[in-house]
């Protein structure tokens, strides 16, 4: 297979010259030394192969992965595998750290002029396992990759209110929900031959912002004076309820970068992405 004309004006030419990446599109060009690759039917589908995480090797006929192959454009393919591969996250698959349900240990949210600072402890976070892609970019600047996911996210903690002078916190048991928080994801992802021949992204360090499309709801246990002073606070300055909710999500879609990390370090580009000049 040769590589054929390409289409697009920003195309940067990676490790080994074996792939061009090029908006997006994975492209291979003199791959099949070998002859053509046994798993491909005529018509470039792949049919849906049963699962085996173990022992990927060159030549496989069988998928790892439980989802078929998309083109990185075609975001509603992406959409139906990122569902999947949560669930393969959730599970443990390729050493993968579930995030659904996940604990975070501890966020500290300071007010410096108000002097008083809230931590929020022992955070039980359910809800990231139907987290929804809503967008993929490629090319962004220093030729970054992106991806904009939307989360509801459930959650309960101990949550005290320090206040400077005051010798006891005030404590009570928190429940919020997020609604519609948006993560932005960048991260510079490169293409490496591994040395079983097979091509790999290797994903660089993220950047995650977050912003919430609306102000997270909550509520506070029990029906205490502590609660009470400390939701006339959280009343008075809603942001805190923001500045927490953008902690844990961001500590949750960390960790989905580095479950994404580890996953594209064993699992060939071709098992889940279509290449460009691809059938
Ligand atoms: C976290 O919450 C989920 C759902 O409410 C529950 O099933 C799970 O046991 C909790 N985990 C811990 C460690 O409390
Ligand atoms: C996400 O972040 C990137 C880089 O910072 C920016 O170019 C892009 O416009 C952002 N996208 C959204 C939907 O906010």
């Amino acid at each position: 297979m040769v590589l054929g004309r390409v289409h697009c004006a920003f195309c940067v030419i990676l490790v080994f010259q074996t792939l061009l990446y090029c908006d997006g599109q994975f492209a291979q060009k003199n791959y099949e030394t070998r002859g053509k690759r046994a798993n491909e039917s005529p018509d470039g589908k792949r049919s849906a192969p049963p699962m085996d995480t173990r022992n990927i090797r060159r030549g496989d006929t069988v998928s790892p992965l439980p989802f078929p192959t998309c083109r990185a454009d075609n975001v509603d393919c992406l959409r139906r595998s990122l569902r999947t591969f949560f669930f393969l996250m959730d599970a443990g698959h390729f050493g993968m750290q579930p995030v659904d349900p996940v604990i975070v240990n501890s966020v500290t949210v300071s007010l410096p002029e108000e002097q008083t600072t809230f931590s929020l402890r022992r955070v039980n976070v359910t809800g990231a396992r139907w987290t929804k892609l809503v967008e993929r970019r490629f090319g962004l600047e220093n030729g970054k990759a992106g991806v904009v996911f939307l989360t509801d996210l459930h959650l309960t903690g101990q949550l005290s209110m320090e206040v400077a002078g005051r010798p006891e916190p005030h404590n009570a048991f928190l429940t919020m929900d997020i609604q519609g928080a948006e993560s932005n994801i960048t991260y510079l992802g490169n293409i490496q031959r591994g040395r079983d021949n097979e091509d790999y992204i290797v994903i660089g360090p993220e950047r995650i912002a977050i912003r919430n499309r609306r102000i997270p709801s909550y509520f506070l246990q029990p029906n205490s004076e502590d609660a009470y002073t400390i939701d006339e606070a959280l009343q008075k300055k809603p942001s805190i309820l923001d500045h927490i909710s953008n902690e844990i999500t961001a500590a949750i879609m960390h960790s989905v970068v580095d479950n994404f990390r580890l996953f594209s370090m064993n699992v060939p580009i071709r098992y889940y992405y279509k290449y460009y000049n691809e059938k």
